[in-house]
């Protein structure tokens, strides 16, 4: 009968794995309160008009917009907070009140387009030499890496919802099944989820950016960093922790493939 604990241990796991799978891919699909609450990366733009009037002795008036529900990417304004999510992105102007964009499969992250499609061009034209030499710009490396990164994580997603139903007919060949599925699903994922943290983890580049080499005899000061900020968004942690459901519900799967022999 140790087989029944087993088989019943490896479904509940890959169950809180699709659960958690699930939590990731509606992540900022509307600005509802659960989707509203996950995120792949997270960027926090309030410091900036500050950092752009310090760096440029300018003001930042007319950066922001306050109007929520006004379309993204038409230079309407900076949102405050910008939240990626697997299908779209969403941008609020405070902790609740925002817009996401159109849902596409396998949505581009692609965050310097993102904020800087809602700048005036003015603004947007700073951005391009300030940001020239990081990661956060390169929007072809980080838009193919985050699609890739879809993918993996949409083959994990699958491959977790098919070793959860054929791990429960409780027949020896769906356990053979079921235990490829979750090696296959935890691999997948933990590819994905490896991309994205890398991914984001390279933007974080910009939150300690110094703005000062600004060309085109640009007056600057000393030691204004860009106001910024990026991390990661919970996104991350529940596909880890998905992850780490799958790997470990392949365990008991091979148990009771290798122990129900019919
Ligand atoms: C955004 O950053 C500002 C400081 O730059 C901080 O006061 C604010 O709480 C942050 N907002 C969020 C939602 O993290
Ligand atoms: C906010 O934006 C929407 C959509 O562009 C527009 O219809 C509305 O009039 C704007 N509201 C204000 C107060 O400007
Ligand atoms: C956010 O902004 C919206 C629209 O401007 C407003 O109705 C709402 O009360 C604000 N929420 C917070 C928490 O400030
Ligand atoms: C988003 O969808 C709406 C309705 O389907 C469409 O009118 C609009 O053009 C789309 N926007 C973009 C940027 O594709």
């Amino acid at each position: 009968m140790r087989g029944e604990y087993c088989i019943g241990g490896a479904s509940l796991l890959s169950f809180v794995a699709l659960l958690l799978l699930i939590f990731v891919h509606v992540g900022q699909i509307n600005t509802s309160l659960v989707p509203h609450g996950i995120a792949m990366a997270k960027i926090n733009t309030s410091g900036f008009g500050q950092a752009l009037s310090d760096a440029i002795l300018d003001s930042d008036q007319g950066m922001y917009t306050t109007n929520y529900t006004s379309p993204l990417g038409q230079q309407n304004g900076l949102r405050q907070i910008y939240e990626f999510g697997l299908y779209s992105y969403c941008a609020y102007v405070n902790s609740s009140a925002g817009t996401c964009t159109n849902h596409t499969i396998a949505d581009k992250f692609e965050p310097f387009i993102a904020i800087t499609s809602d700048m005036l061009a003015n603004y947007s034209q700073y951005c391009d030499t300030m940001f020239a030499n990081t990661t956060f710009i390169n929007s072809s490396y980080l838009g193919y890496n985050s699609r890739v990164a879809y993918y993996f994580i949409l083959i994990g997603t699958i491959f977790a919802a098919m070793a959860l139903f054929t791990g429960v007919l409780r027949k020896a060949l769906p356990f053979v099944i079921s235990t490829a599925s979750s090696i296959i699903a935890a691999i997948s994922i933990l590819i994905g989820a490896a991309i994205w943290t890398s991914i984001v983890k390279k933007c974080e580049g910009i939150n300690t950016l110094d703005l000062l080499p600004l060309s085109g005899g640009v007056v600057s000061l000393n030691g204004v960093v860009s106001g910024m900020i990026v991390s990661y968004g919970n996104g991350i942690y529940l596909t880890w922790a998905a992850f780490a459901c799958l790997a470990a519900a392949a365990v008991p799967y091979m148990v009771s493939c290798c122990t129900f022999r019919g």
